[in-house]
């Protein structure tokens, strides 16, 4: 018996002395439930999966288990025991069933602040409220629950790029199921039409599309950006048609003062498309086969007589810094110092885009000081320029005056060095 104490003393000692500190793996391994050994050894099975999976899961990194969300014993050996009718065992949970075991925690202010202070707690009330949210309510059980987008078991943090959630993994994992015609065939829009499945497809030939992922511009938009991330818009958008201003606040202001404004249900969709937002051009205003305006207005009306005057001033600033730059360029080449006049371009530049972004105003008289103010910088490029290239041609003809007179002089020694050389 001694001995025994002292073997396992030694043993206890020795084990101290060879001990490192645990590793957090091998410390989950430790605290494994029950539930997780008995799942992790079921082979190939359905079964066996979310323990493999769930080693990767923040929950478990946040010393969450099983039972956290399917309720049973963690001890217990044996499959029934663990399940039996007193542990609180909920099984897999479906439709409304995920939302609720969800939102236990993440609706629960005072559990998740100590976890995540700064973390909000509205995605189960943010959710009732989205198209998803009500559908399920009314019993359509197709639609996104927490799970379709985050995953049941290894659940990321969404800032983690490989979580679905992420900003460049955000479409796909909507249109796994957005754009399957045949998962989506009995969905209908609120006006009975049956729902479309292009939206990928168009966001994929959008601007904001290539800005995200040819970019890296993480600041333009996929479809949580405008749709929200749980609710049915973003916080203080009405509706999603007016979401392009949260990002676009200067255009939505023009737009604000536009006799557009209280007929367009649609907003700047009305013209730019949704999903499928295009580079904007010049061409897009005015009444030319490409232009906008003549979707909707005809030859003659206030609409396309106002769409002419401002591209025309657009046209006339355009072409106006167009000349000014080649004249710049050109003295520049011939040596001169331009650095004023190309700040003064940049600045006309400045002008231009600002003028497109006020004929969101649909109001030539807004568009027009602003294209005055344009053409009036390049009038001072212009007179620079011109200055510059009559500096230029009166150099040429200093030079030549110069190089004549040099001529001369030398001419005049040669001719007087050959006369002293005859007189010796
Ligand atoms: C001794 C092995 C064993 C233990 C312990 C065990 N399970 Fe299971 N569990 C299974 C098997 C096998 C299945 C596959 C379905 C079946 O055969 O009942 C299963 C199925 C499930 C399912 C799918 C839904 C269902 O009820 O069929 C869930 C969820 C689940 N287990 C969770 C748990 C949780 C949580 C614990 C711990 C409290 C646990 N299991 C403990 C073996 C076990
Ligand atoms: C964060 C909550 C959460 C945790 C933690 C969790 N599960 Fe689940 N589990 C779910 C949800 C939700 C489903 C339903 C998934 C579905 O319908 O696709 C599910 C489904 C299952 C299923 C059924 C899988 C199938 O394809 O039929 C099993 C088995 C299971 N869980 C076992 C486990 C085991 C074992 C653990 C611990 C290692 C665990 N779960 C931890 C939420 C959780
Ligand atoms: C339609 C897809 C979708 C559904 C359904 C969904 N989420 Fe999210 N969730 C997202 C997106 C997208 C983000 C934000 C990612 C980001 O910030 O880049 C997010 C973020 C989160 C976050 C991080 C904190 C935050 O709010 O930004 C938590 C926690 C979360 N979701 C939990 C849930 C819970 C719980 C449910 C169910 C009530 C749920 N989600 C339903 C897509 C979804
Ligand atoms: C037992 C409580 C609990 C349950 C149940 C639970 N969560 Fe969590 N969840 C947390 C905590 C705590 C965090 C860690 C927050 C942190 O540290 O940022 C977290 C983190 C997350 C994150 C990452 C948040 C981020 O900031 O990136 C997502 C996504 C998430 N949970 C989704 C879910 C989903 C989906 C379910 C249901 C299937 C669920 N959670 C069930 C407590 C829970
Ligand atoms: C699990 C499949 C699934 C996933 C994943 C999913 N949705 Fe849905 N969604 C649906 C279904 C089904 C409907 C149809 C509800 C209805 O009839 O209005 C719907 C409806 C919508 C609607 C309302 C359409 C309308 O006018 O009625 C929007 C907007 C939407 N989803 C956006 C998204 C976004 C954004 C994501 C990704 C962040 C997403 N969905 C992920 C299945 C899904
Ligand atoms: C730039 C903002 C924006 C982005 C990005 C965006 N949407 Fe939309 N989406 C909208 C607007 C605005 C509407 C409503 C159009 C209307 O009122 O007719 C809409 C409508 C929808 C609808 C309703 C049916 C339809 O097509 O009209 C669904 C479903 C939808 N979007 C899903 C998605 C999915 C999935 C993605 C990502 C692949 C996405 N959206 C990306 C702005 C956006
Ligand atoms: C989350 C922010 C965000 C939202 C929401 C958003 N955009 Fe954008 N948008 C961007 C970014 C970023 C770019 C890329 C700018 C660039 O070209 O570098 C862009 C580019 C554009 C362009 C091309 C500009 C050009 O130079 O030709 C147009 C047009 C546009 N957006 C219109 C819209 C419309 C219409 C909506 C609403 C349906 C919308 N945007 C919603 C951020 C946003
Ligand atoms: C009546 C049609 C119409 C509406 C409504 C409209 N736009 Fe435009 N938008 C245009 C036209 C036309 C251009 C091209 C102007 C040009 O290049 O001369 C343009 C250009 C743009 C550009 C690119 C400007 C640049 O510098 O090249 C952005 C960004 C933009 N619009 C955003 C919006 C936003 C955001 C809204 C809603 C608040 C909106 N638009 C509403 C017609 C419209
Ligand atoms: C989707 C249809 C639509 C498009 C596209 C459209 N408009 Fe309009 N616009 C209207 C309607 C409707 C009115 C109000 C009725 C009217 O006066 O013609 C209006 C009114 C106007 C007015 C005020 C006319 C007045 O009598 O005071 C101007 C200016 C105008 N639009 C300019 C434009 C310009 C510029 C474009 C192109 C960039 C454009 N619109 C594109 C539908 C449209």
């Amino acid at each position: 018996m001694k001995l025994a104490g002292f073997a396992s003393s030694v043993m206890l000692l020795l084990a101290l002395f060879a001990a490192k500190p645990a590793s957090a793996a091998e410390q989950r391994e430790t605290a494994r439930t029950q539930c997780e050994v008995c799942h992790s050894g079921l082979g190939r099975t359905a079964a066996a999966l979310p323990a493999v999976q769930f080693r990767q899961d923040v929950h478990a990194d946040r010393g969450f288990t099983c039972v956290d969300c399917h309720g049973g014993d963690p001890t217990a050996t044996d499959k029934t025991l663990a399940k039996g009718p007193k542990t609180g065992y909920r099984g897999r949970p479906t439709g409304a069933a995920i939302i609720t075991t969800c939102a236990r925690c993440h609706s629960d202010a005072e559990l998740m602040r100590r976890y995540a202070p700064k973390q909000r707690v509205d995605q189960a009330s943010e959710y009732a409220t989205s198209g998803h949210g009500k559908q399920l309510a009314a019993g359509d059980s197709r639609v996104a629950t927490c799970i379709s987008c985050h995953g049941a078991h290894g659940i990321r943090m969404v800032s983690d790029a490989r979580s679905p959630v992420y900003p460049l993994n955000v479409a796909t994992t909507c249109a796994s199921c957005h754009s399957n015609t045949e998962y989506m065939k009995a969905e209908r829009t609120e006006a009975g039409t049956p729902l479309p499945t292009n939206q990928l497809h168009d966001y994929r030939n959008s601007v904001h599309y290539r800005a995200l992922t040819k970019g890296n511009d993480l600041s333009a938009p996929t479809c949580n950006d405008c749709h929200g991330n749980h609710g049915a818009a973003p916080p203080g958008v009405g509706a999603v048609a007016n979401v392009c201003g949260t990002c676009h606040a200067v255009f939505a202001t023009r737009f604000e003062q536009s006799t557009h404004k209280p007929i367009f249900d649609r907003a700047c969709v009305e013209c730019h498309n949704n999903h499928a937002v295009e580079p904007s051009s010049d061409e897009m205003l005015g009444s030319g086969a490409k232009a906008i305006c003549v979707t909707c207005h005809s030859p003659g009306d206030n609409g396309l007589l106002a769409a002419e005057k401002m591209r025309g001033g657009i046209e006339r600033l355009k072409t106006g810094i167009a000349h000014a730059r080649e004249l710049i360029e050109g003295v520049e080449n011939q040596g001169m110092e331009v650095s004023d006049q190309k700040l003064a371009l940049a600045e006309a530049g400045n002008q231009l885009t600002l003028a497109r972004t006020e004929i969101h105003a649909t109001n030539p008289a807004t568009v027009d000081p602003v294209v005055a103010a344009g053409l009036k910088i390049v009038g001072g490029v212009e007179n620079a320029g011109q200055a510059a290239l009559r500096e230029l041609r009166f150099r040429r003809r200093g030079l030549f005056g110069s190089l004549a007179v040099i001529i001369v002089v030398v001419l005049a020694l040669g001719m007087k060095i050959r006369e002293i050389e005859r007189r010796k």
